[in-house]
């Protein structure tokens, strides 16, 4: 046997290990990939079939329609304290006839309350005022650009829902 026989047979040697531990490496790795991405899959799939409900916020009923006419404006209190004015602005059967928004100044928190009259809220403290969507149209909401908080509302049956917080901010 030549001197050269013997050197490619020890580097063979040494190359056949090697692949091995890559062959392993790489087989770990595929292992791995496929069990985050089929796991991550399973997680979606079940986030997707059982949704995680939202107990935040809750659905509370307000009125029924047929009591509650055109430029009506009421003021509701949440199970959590937040005071909220609705006001009915079309006749159509929808939750898009109402619009629900705080009734808490975002200037120094004053009562806002609705003027027909006028087709605005306003803020007797600093004539603070807001068109019927709670946008800041004068004063200092107007200075600052704080609108209302606005609150989803939903018609059902004939009914008037509105979802509202379950806990009171901090
Ligand atoms: S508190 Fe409403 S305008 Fe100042």
């Amino acid at each position: 046997m030549h001197a050269s026989q013997t050197a490619a047979t020890d580097t063979n040697d040494a190359i056949i290990p090697r692949r091995n531990w890559l062959s392993r490496m790489s087989s770990a790795v595929m292992a791995l990939g496929l069990t985050l991405g089929y796991g991550m899959l399973g997680t979606v799939m079940g986030l997707f079939l059982y949704p995680k409900r939202d107990s935040s916020r809750t659905w509370q009923f307000l009125s029924d329609l047929g009591s509650f006419a055109i430029g009506d404006s009421v003021t509701y209190e949440a199970p959590a304290g937040q005071k909220i004015v609705v006001t009915r602005l079309a006749n159509n059967g929808t939750p898009e006839d109402f619009i629900a928004l705080s009734s808490i100044c975002p200037h120094l928190g004053c009562q806002v309350h609705w003027q027909s009259n006028n087709d605005r809220f306003f803020c007797p403290c600093h004539n603070g005022a807001f068109d019927k969507s709670g946008q800041p149209v004068s004063g200092p909401p107007k200075d600052s650009n704080k609108p209302l908080p606005k609150y989803p509302l939903m018609v059902e049956g004939g009914l008037l829902f509105i979802e509202v917080p379950t806990e009171a901010l901090v």
